[in-house]
C-alpha cells in the first residue's frame, strides 16, 4: 500500500515512455517512408549532357508520380495510349537501355517518384535515313512530343473507374515485390493521394480539355496559357496560342544590355529569368529548398549558355553557301543580323499569326513577377509592357528547328521562302526523318501521316500567313540561300 502510489506513477510513466518512442518510431518511419530526400546516382550527373535529361530539379516533391504507378499505366491503359509503345507514342525521346525517357528524372523522396524536367521540351531527335538509330540533341526543340495528350493521358487515367488501389496494386505485384509496409502505404495513402491530385489538374488546367480549341500537335505547347492559368490563377480567357518548342542552346547570345528580349514574344527580359519560370513551372510549386533550387538554375544558365547548336549532318556546297551568304546579307541580314535581332519585330511589320500574342498581357507578367517575388526568388522578370510582335529570331541551328514560325505552321525553310498561298494548308508534324532537299522534316505522305499529328493552317492559333521576305527572288537565289542555312 505504502508503495502504490509511486509504483502506479511509474506505471503510468512508462506507458508515456513507450508510447513516446512508438510515435517516434511510427513518426521516423512516416517520415522515411514518404519525405526522406536521397540523391539520385552517380551516372546522373556523371556528364553535363547527362544532367541536363534526367537530373531532377525538384519537381518530385509536388508534381511527381510515384514510380510504380508510373510503370503500371500503360499496362493497365493500353487503349488511352495513341499507339503501341506506351509513353513512348506520345513522342516522348527514349534512348536505348534508359529506365526513363529523356526529360524524366527518377527520385526517391521518401518512395520513388518520377517527375520531368526540361529536356522533355527542349531535347529533340531525328534521322537522316528510314533505317538509323534517332540522334539525340540536347537542348534542341522535341518537334515529335505530343505533350497536350501526354497530359490529358494523366488525368484520364486517375478518372478511369479502374484506376483503384486494388487493381493498381495488382498490376504493381506483378512487376515489383514491395514490402507489407509499402504495399499498405501505396494502397491507402500513395494511390488515393495520386489520384485526387490527378484530379485537381483537370480544373487548374480546364482550358486543356477545351473541344472548340483545336490540338497543339505534336512539336508545341501553350506556355503563355500554361504560364497564365499556373502562376496567377486567372480565370480562364478564350485565348489560344500553342507555339513550337524553341531551342534552348547558346544562350549566350542574347545581350539583354543590348535591350534583347527573350521568349517568342519578347516577353521576357534574359535567360536567368526564363530558366527560374520554367522551372517554376516544373515544380508545380514554391521550392522546397530555395538554395538548392538557385543552384539548379545557375548550373543550366550555365550550361545552356555554353551549349552549341549541332552541324548539319549532310555535306553541303561551299560555293552555293557563298553565294547564298550573299544573298542572306541583302534580304534577311537586317532582321536576321542586325541590331533588330532578339528584338521584337511589330506584328504590323511581320505580320504572321497574332493569338499567340494575346494569350499573354502586360498584366498578367505584372501578377507573375510579384508571385515570383512572393517567393524571395529576384530577377528581372517578365516584360511588364503589352505583347505587340515577335522576336527576330536567331538562326542558329534553323535546320534542326522546323517546322517554321513561332506557331510551326510552315514546314521547311523551303516552303518559307514561298508566298503564303503556295505554303502547304496540311501537312504532319511529328516524323522524324530528315528531308534535306527542303529543309526541314518529311511532312507529307504515309509514314509522316502515321508518325505525325496533322496540321491544318485554317485552324486558330496556326495561320501560315506572313514573313513573306526573299518570296520573290530567283531559284537560285534561293537554293543558295538555303545551302547557307544549312551552315548557321
Ligand atoms: C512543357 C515543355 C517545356 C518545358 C518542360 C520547358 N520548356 Fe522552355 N519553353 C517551352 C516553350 C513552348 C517555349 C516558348 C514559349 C513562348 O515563347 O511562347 C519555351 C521557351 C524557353 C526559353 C526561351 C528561348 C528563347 O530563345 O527565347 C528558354 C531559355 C527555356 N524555355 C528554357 C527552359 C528551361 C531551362 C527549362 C527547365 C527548367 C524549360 N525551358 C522547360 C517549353 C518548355
Ligand atoms: C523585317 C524583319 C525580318 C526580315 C527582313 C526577315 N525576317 Fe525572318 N523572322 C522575322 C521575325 C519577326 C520572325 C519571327 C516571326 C514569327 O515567328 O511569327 C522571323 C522568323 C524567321 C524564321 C523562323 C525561325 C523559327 O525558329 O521558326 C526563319 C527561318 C527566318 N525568319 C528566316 C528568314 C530569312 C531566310 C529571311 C530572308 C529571306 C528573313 N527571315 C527575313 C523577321 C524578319
Amino acid at each position: 500500500m505504502k508503495h502504490g502510489q509511486p509504483r502506479k506513477k511509474r506505471k503510468v510513466k512508462f506507458v508515456l515512455f513507450v508510447l513516446v518512442v512508438l510515435a517516434a518510431i511510427v513518426g521516423f518511419t512516416g517520415w522515411y517512408k514518404l519525405f526522406r530526400e536521397e540523391p539520385q546516382p552517380d551516372w546522373v550527373t556523371a556528364t553535363p549532357d547527362m544532367r541536363f535529361k534526367y537530373g531532377s530539379l525538384g519537381g518530385e516533391y509536388d508534381s511527381g508520380i510515384p514510380y510504380w504507378i508510373f510503370y503500371v499505366l500503360p499496362r493497365m491503359f493500353p487503349e488511352k495510349f495513341p499507339g503501341a509503345g506506351g509513353y513512348a507514342s506520345f513522342g516522348i525521346v527514349w534512348e536505348q537501355g534508359q529506365e526513363l525517357p529523356v526529360g524524366f528524372t527518377k527520385k526517391v523522396i521518401g518512395f520513388p517518384r518520377v517527375a520531368n524536367n526540361c529536356a522533355s521540351c527542349h531535347t529533340t531527335t531525328y534521322r537522316k535515313t528510314v533505317n538509323e538509330n534517332p540522334t539525340v540533341v540536347v537542348a534542341g526543340p522535341n518537334h515529335t512530343l505530343n505533350l497536350e495528350g501526354f497530359f490529358r493521358l494523366l488525368v484520364d487515367c486517375a478518372k478511369d473507374p479502374r484506376f483503384t488501389p486494388d487493381n493498381l496494386m495488382r498490376e504493381i505485384a506483378l512487376v515489383t515485390d514491395l514490402s507489407w509496409l509499402d504495399r499498405a502505404l501505396y494502397r491507402y495513402a500513395i494511390i488515393p493521394l495520386t489520384r485526387k491530385r490527378l484530379l485537381e489538374r483537370e480544373q487548374q488546367f480546364a482550358w486543356v480539355y477545351r473541344k472548340d480549341f483545336p490540338e497543339w500537335g505534336r512539336g508545341r505547347d501553350d506556355a503563355f496559357n500554361l504560364t497564365k492559368y499556373f502562376m496567377i490563377k486567372s480565370p480562364m480567357d478564350n485565348s489560344i496560342g500553342p507555339t513550337d518548342m524553341p531551342s534552348v542552346w547558346n544562350l549566350k547570345k542574347y545581350k539583354p544590355e543590348q535591350g534583347m528580349l527573350m521568349n517568342l514574344a519578347g516577353d521576357s527580359h534574359d535567360a536567368h529569368s526564363v530558366i527560374i519560370d520554367s522551372a517554376l513551372g516544373l515544380l508545380g510549386a514554391k521550392p522546397h529548398n530555395k538554395e538548392d533550387f538557385l543552384g539548379q538554375v545557375a548550373w543550366l544558365e550555365k550550361y545552356l549558355g555554353e551549349i552549341q547548336a549541332p552541324k548539319y549532318p549532310f555535306a553541303v556546297d561551299p560555293a552555293k553557301v557563298k553565294t547564298g551568304a550573299a544573298v542572306f546579307d541583302k534580304n534577311c541580314a537586317r532582321c536576321h543580323a542586325s541590331d533588330r535581332t532578339g528584338k521584337r519585330i511589330p506584328i504590323e511589320e511581320v505580320a504572321t499569326d497574332r493569338e499567340r500574342l494575346d494569350t499573354w498581357s502586360k498584366a498578367a507578367a505584372v501578377e507573375s513577377n510579384k508571385v515570383v517575388r512572393n517567393f524571395g526568388i529576384e530577377r528581372k522578370g517578365l516584360v511588364e509592357m503589352e505583347p505587340s510582335g515577335y522576336l527576330a529570331a536567331f538562326l542558329d541551328g534553323i535546320w534542326l528547328r522546323a517546322p517554321y514560325l513561332h506557331n510551326g505552321s510552315v514546314p521547311t525553310l523551303r516552303d518559307l521562302l514561298k508566298p503564303v498561298s503556295q505554303r502547304p494548308k496540311v501537312f504532319y508534324r511529328g516524323y522524324d526523318l530528315y528531308d534535306p532537299v527542303n529543309v526541314g522534316f518529311i511532312a507529307q505522305g504515309p509514314e509522316a501521316e502515321r508518325a505525325g499529328s496533322k496540321f491544318d493552317v485554317n485552324q486558330r492559333a496556326s495561320s501560315n500567313k506572313g514573313h513573306e521576305y526573299g518570296v520573290n527572288l530567283p531559284n537560285p537565289d534561293k537554293d543558295a540561300l538555303l545551302e547557307y542555312l544549312k551552315t548557321l
